[in-house]
């Protein structure tokens, strides 16, 4: 390996390691009084939202039976998957709890209440939903036209590095960090935990879709460029951490 690229690998492990000392000796915006930064990225005010069905816990399965049987599934049937469903898997991923003047609450743990991300859906198969991307309103449990186009499929799957079985799956959960969140409190040491932050997202995403026999897997392996153009976000302030395809799982693999 050449000296450039142990240059690299030594500036990503970097991001591995805690220097949370910083932490206390680092003047945050926090500290310094600015204002904290919306829960959730504002979306216009004349904006339809589209609500979705209160959530309720579908699951059908202990909590130690969805571990069990937890896999990352790669093939999906053609059918939809209800509201309900999708309804329950956006709670369970990123619901909010309890509203505080600095944090919400959620389904999932994240570093200092920041909860960084946006949720987007490329709903292909969904009871009730066009074909389209809709960004989740966590706030209000809704759910808000992002983009529709004729070829997303087709762009999703080669944003995806031509992993064609995710342009089989009834929705697709995109999450998106908008960093800041993190770093208004944690400055410089808020890269490590916001990646830790996705991973929470994604296993509430896996054990409720085991608990509810329908089938996921993590995708990290996709163009950044593309997928944040597929998503309509600036690729800066917000960019794609990591996605997961949602779907019916055939019989035999359940
Ligand atoms: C961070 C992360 C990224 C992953 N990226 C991909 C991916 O891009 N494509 C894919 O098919 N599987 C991906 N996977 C799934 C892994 O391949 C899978 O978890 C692993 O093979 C173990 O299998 P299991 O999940 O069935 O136990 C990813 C998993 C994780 C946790």
């Amino acid at each position: 390996m050449d000296e450039y690229s142990m240059d690299e690998i030594k500036r990503g492990r970097m991001i591995l390691k805690s220097d949370w000392e910083i932490v206390d000796n680092f003047k945050s915006d926090q500290k310094k009084g600015v204002l904290v930064p919306p829960f959730e990225k504002p979306y216009p005010e004349n904006a339809s939202l589209i609500s979705l069905p209160v959530a309720k816990d579908l699951s059908e399965k202990s909590v130690g039976k969805a571990i069990v049987d937890r896999m990352s599934r790669r093939k999906f049937t053609d059918e939809p998957i209800t509201l309900e469903e999708l309804s329950f898997l956006l709670w369970a991923t990123q619901g909010v709890k309890r509203v505080g003047k600095v944090a919400t609450l959620r389904t999932v743990p994240s570093a200092g209440a920041r909860h960084p991300f946006e949720t987007y859906l490329y709903v292909r198969k969904v009871e009730g939903l066009n074909e389209a991307i809709y960004r989740y309103l966590p706030l209000e449990h809704a759910l808000i036209l992002q983009k529709a186009d004729r070829y997303l499929r087709e762009q999703l799957i080669r944003a995806t590095l031509d992993q064609v079985f995710i342009g089989d799956a009834a929705v697709v959960f995109i999450w998106a960090a908008i960093p800041y969140r993190t770093e208004w409190r944690y400055g410089p040491v808020s890269h490590k935990v916001i990646l830790i932050d996705a991973g929470h997202v994604c296993e509430n995403l896996y054990l409720s879709c085991e608990s509810i026999n329908l089938g996921t897997c993590a995708v990290a392996a996709y163009s950044q460029k593309q997928m944040d153009e597929f998503v309509g976000i600036d690729g800066e302030d917000e960019f794609v951490v990591y996605l997961a395809p949602v779907g019916k799982v055939p019989p035999q693999v359940i």
